[in-house]
């Protein structure tokens, strides 16, 4: 099976003083590595291909010689986390199979005000919030302190520090200001959830399997520091904030709560129609009710994550865990009856996109979509 790991080499698109995300950016090269030697060893031809800044060179490469899977690595487009769906809805108008969750998991989980108005109306619990775009509107809350502040379309911690949990309308201003100016972005103000972080990992599907829970271990906290985990706790190695929220494989001793977060999380996952792999992140509140404050579509699969730590206890070492992914989706694919039917003979498969890429004037129509090649949705 011929394999391309698609990532975004974006890292250096910016100088890394003026992008708040280059950490996690710079992670994703070397996650790709990792994932092509695992495919190499289960027998798959793996190959790189880096996605750079705003070039679409990925696009012609992919549509001129198209691999039977691509594997999705890709969290951003030219140092913009908003490009990332852009990449599933790319694959899918070339009708090539990728592991993963399609655009619309992608842009609900990088949407949290919107992710959360559909979990909310599938009976999932979320902390009660509402979504800011402009600072006048923080004075007009009215929600109960303590609140957590973040940006509305972020991941891995970006725009997430001590400040984030406030404590009064002075504090709020100050970092919805923050949010606003530094990530120029929507920013979600919730109720701050007091209570165990749980993280649900995800695989499969129909229904998804539960791999073991992970539990954040705030005990190093120095106590003046929010129990939260920040930007330096996710990418600062070594760091007081690193150091004091170890995360660690639990059981939940209660059964009634494992359920229920077991539910949860499935619901989630279905609710968002994440596919393939993903990680639900809980609050469990004091009256047990797990709170979900995030949903990781496109979640690290470093080897040292807490994705791949959680399939390892499960029985799935780093390599098997990759593989079983290349096969969940290669399966889902095939199963699939319209990607079947729709899907063009290989060597017209081939052709036919560069010819659209490269169509001009007159041409275009040529290459127009004829009877019996809709797109696969
Ligand atoms: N409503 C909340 N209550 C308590 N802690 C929260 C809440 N929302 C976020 N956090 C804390 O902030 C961290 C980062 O927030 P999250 O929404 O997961 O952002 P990201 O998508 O960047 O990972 C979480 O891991 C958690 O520790
Ligand atoms: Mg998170």
């Amino acid at each position: 099976m011929k394999i391309t790991v698609l990532y975004n080499r974006d890292f250096d698109h910016q100088a890394p003083q003026d992008d708040p995300g280059f950490a996690a950016r710079a992670e994703v090269e070397g996650v790709a590595e990792a994932v092509a030697a695992a495919l190499s060893a289960h027998g798959a031809e793996a190959n790189l291909l880096p996605v750079f800044g705003h070039a679409f060179r990925f696009v012609a490469r992919l549509a001129e010689d198209p691999p039977d899977l691509v594997f999705n690595l890709c969290e951003s487009l030219a140092g913009d986390a908003r490009g990332e769906l852009a990449v599933p809805a790319i694959l899918d108008t070339l009708g090539v199979p990728y592991t993963g969750s399609p655009a619309v998991a992608i842009a609900l989980a990088l949407h949290k005000h919107k992710a959360k108005e559909i979990l909310a109306a599938a009976g999932v619990p979320v902390p009660a919030g509402a979504v800011i775009r402009r600072l006048e509107e923080a004075a007009q809350l009215g929600l109960p302190f303590p609140l957590m502040v973040k940006p509305a379309r972020e991941d891995a911690s970006v725009g997430i520090s001590r400040r984030s949990v406030v404590h009064n309308h002075e504090e709020l201003q100050q970092q919805v200001a923050f949010v606003l100016e530094t990530h120029r972005q929507e920013v979600v103000v919730e109720q701050y959830v007091e209570g165990r972080e749980i993280y649900v990992a995800l695989l499969g599907n129909d229904p998804p399997e539960l791999l073991p829970l992970t539990e954040i271990d705030f005990s190093a906290l120095p106590s003046d520091r929010p129990r939260i985990v920040t930007y330096e706790a996710k990418w600062a190695s070594g760091s007081v904030e690193d150091v004091g929220t170890a995360p660690r494989l639990v059981e939940l001793e209660d059964e009634a709560t494992r359920q229920r977060v077991e539910q949860v999380a499935r619901t989630a996952f279905r609710a968002l129609e994440l596919r393939d792999y993903g990680r639900i992140d809980l609050r469990l509140a004091a009256d047990g009710t797990p709170y979900v404050i995030d949903v990781n579509a496109n979640c690290a699969l470093a080897p040292d994550a807490g994705y791949a730590r959680a399939a390892a206890a499960a029985g799935l070492p780093y390599d098997a865990l990759i593989g079983r992914l290349a096969e969940i989706a290669r399966k889902r694919t095939h199963a699939d009856p319209h990607w079947q039917a729709e899907r063009p003979a290989p060597t017209r498969r081939a052709a036919q996109p560069h010819r659209e890429l490269h169509a001009r004037g007159s041409r275009v129509r040529r290459g127009a979509p004829r009877a019996g090649r809709r797109r696969r949705t």
